[in-house]
């Protein structure tokens, strides 16, 4: 038994946490993919292509932080599906916020 107690640190240490994050990978990145990109592929809009993610369009309707992006999830305009606190939590859609922020210029 005294042999394996290496390996449960191991795993506990190493594997388990390796494990978690893989599991949850909610980056900015994966989570605008995953909800978003259908409409707005590389920042653009697909639909209104006058209302791109690209800083100056959201500029011109005050969108200019990671906050008022997630304002626009839960009031979206036309054409775009709201999205409540239970389908993207207030944290994960902050990341998606800062994501298209920093990403989309
Ligand atoms: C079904 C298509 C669709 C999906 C999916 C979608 N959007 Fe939109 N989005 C739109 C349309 C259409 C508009 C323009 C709405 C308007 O007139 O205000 C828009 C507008 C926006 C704007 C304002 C752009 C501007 O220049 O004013 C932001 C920010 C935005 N979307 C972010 C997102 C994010 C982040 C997601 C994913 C969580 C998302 N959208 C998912 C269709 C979509």
């Amino acid at each position: 038994m005294k042999k394996l107690l290496p390996f449960f640190l191991f795993a506990l240490t190493v594997l388990v946490p390796a494990f978690l994050t893989g599991c949850s990978d909610s980056s900015g990145e994966n989570l605008y993919a995953l909800h978003c990109a259908g409409c707005h592929p590389g920042g653009s809009n697909t639909i209104n292509p006058a209302k791109t993610l690209k800083t100056a369009d959201l500029q011109k309707n005050m969108i200019n932080t990671p906050e008022d992006i997630v304002d626009k999830l839960r009031n979206p305009g036309p054409g775009m599906p709201r999205y409540t606190e239970a389908m993207i939590p207030e944290k994960e859609a902050l990341r998606i916020g800062s994501y298209v922020l920093k990403t989309f210029k």
